[in-house]
């Protein structure tokens, strides 16, 4: 048996046929091929599947493909806009958040959504609100950093909207130009 859902994925209207027990993750990487949305538990430990419905963050191995039926997903491919990235990307990159990357996608994902509910934040706040996203590698000084310096980006290009057309709603200029470190 299968079931027909439509949703919007990154902005662009999707429909398909799934079998009823797909989970969000498999759909977005299976179907659509959006495998910057990783799986690392599948138990909804990690974090590293974090993706938006309906702009705020969740784990996407933690929910059906059909409870997002008739939603609005945003996943890491969707953040960039017209090849400029958004500037929690730019400041993981210039921060050095990441290692071997297998938590970024997640880690960029929760720290978005974040800073839309909370724009000011200590890095005790950034600790203890992304305590759902493990990473193995960094030891996370350089996330927290890239966290508070993509917030300030995000206020700076007005990208902390708290929708997801807010998360592209800046010109994100800014972010395409922060200094190699
Ligand atoms: Fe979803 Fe780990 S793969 S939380
Ligand atoms: Fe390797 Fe976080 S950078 S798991």
């Amino acid at each position: 048996m299968t079931i027909s859902i439509s949703l919007t994925v990154n902005g662009a209207p999707v429909s398909a046929s799934i079998d009823p027990g797909t989970l969000l993750v498999q759909f977005l990487r299976d179907q659509l091929r959006l495998t910057g949305t990783h799986i690392g538990c599948d138990t909804a430990q990690c974090g590293a599947c974090t993706v938006h419905l309906n702009g705020r963050a969740i784990k996407s191995c933690n929910i059906l493909a059909a409870q997002a039926d008739g939603a609005q997903v945003t996943t890491i491919e969707g953040l960039a806009h017209n090849g400029t990235l958004h500037p929690m990307q730019a400041a993981f990159k210039h921060c050095h958040g990441l290692q071997c990357g297998f938590c970024t996608p997640g880690m960029v994902m929760s720290a978005v959504s974040l800073v839309q509910r909370q724009p000011d934040l200590t890095g005790d706040d950034v600790r203890a609100q992304l305590d759902g996203n493990l990473c193995r590698c960094t030891g996370y000084h350089n996330i927290v950093k890239a966290v508070l310096e993509g917030a300030e980006g995000m206020k700076s290009c007005g990208a902390n909207a708290g929708t997801n057309a807010g998360i592209n709603a800046g010109s994100h200029a800014g972010a395409a130009t922060a200094p190699a470190a």
